[in-house]
């Protein structure tokens, strides 16, 4: 008697496998894509309440003596993340997006050109008084490196419809400029640092740190 109350009751367990794990769900499925919330994704609904999340840091180099090169990363929540590399043709400027995704939030870069390097050049905060000026909506933040010197240049032309609209240039600082002398061909290159005006917008490190650490 006892052995068939068992038998009985794993043969309901076996049997009612199929109704626990494919007709329940389906039915959860069917439900769910009937339903008249169905066709609004609830994530991308947020997402486009907040366009103002959608910030932007553009590079801009007017200097010739060749290719100057940022490669940032995102800082935040205590860890970090690749942000983004840029290669710089003189006058061709280059923009990339992103979304801070916590506060505080900043992005960092080294900065390399002709041989100098540096790092810890901070091109986003969330904490300075220009963050909002990043947000695609009010601009963007664009940064311009001429004759060895680092703005940012923030908001936008005004126009007939807003008038209110203005740009601002401001200094962030110099970058690291060598002058090298060759001396007749027999003594090794002679290399001292340019004098600058203003402190540099980074540390200053050695090639090896540029390649091989943040
Ligand atoms: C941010 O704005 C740019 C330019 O309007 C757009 O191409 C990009 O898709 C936006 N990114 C997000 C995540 O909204
Ligand atoms: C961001 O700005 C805040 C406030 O000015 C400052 O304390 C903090 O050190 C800055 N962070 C970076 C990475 O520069």
């Amino acid at each position: 008697m006892e052995e068939k109350k068992k038998d009985l009751l794993r043969r309901l367990t076996i049997i009612s496998i199929p109704f626990v794990f494919v007709a329940i769900p389906s039915i959860v499925i069917i439900v769910g894509m009937l339903s008249p919330h169905a066709a609004e994704p609830r994530d991308a609904a947020a997402e486009a309440a907040v366009p103002a999340r959608n910030h932007s840091v553009s590079m801009l180099s007017t200097m010739t003596g060749g290719q100057m090169i940022l490669s940032c990363r995102a800082a935040f929540s205590g860890n970090w993340e690749y942000f983004h590399y840029f290669i710089l043709d003189p006058y061709k400027p280059q923009r990339a997006f992103f979304q801070p995704a916590a506060e505080p939030y900043a992005i960092l870069c080294k900065w390399g050109y002709m041989g100098n390097f540096l790092q810890d050049v901070v091109v986003f905060n969330s904490s300075a008084a220009y963050a909002h000026l990043c947000r695609v909506d009010e601009g963007g933040c664009r940064y311009l490196f001429q004759d060895g010197h680092m703005f940012l240049v923030t908001g936008r032309h005004a126009t007939m419809a807003a008038p209110a609209h203005s740009r601002e240039k401001t200094l962030v600082g110099d970058v690291l400029l060598r002058d090298c002398v060759h001396v007749l061909g027999v003594f090794p290159t002679v290399c001292r640092y340019k004098p600058h005006d203003n402190p540099y917008v980074g540390k200053i490190i050695g090639r090896w740190r540029w390649w091989f650490n943040y």
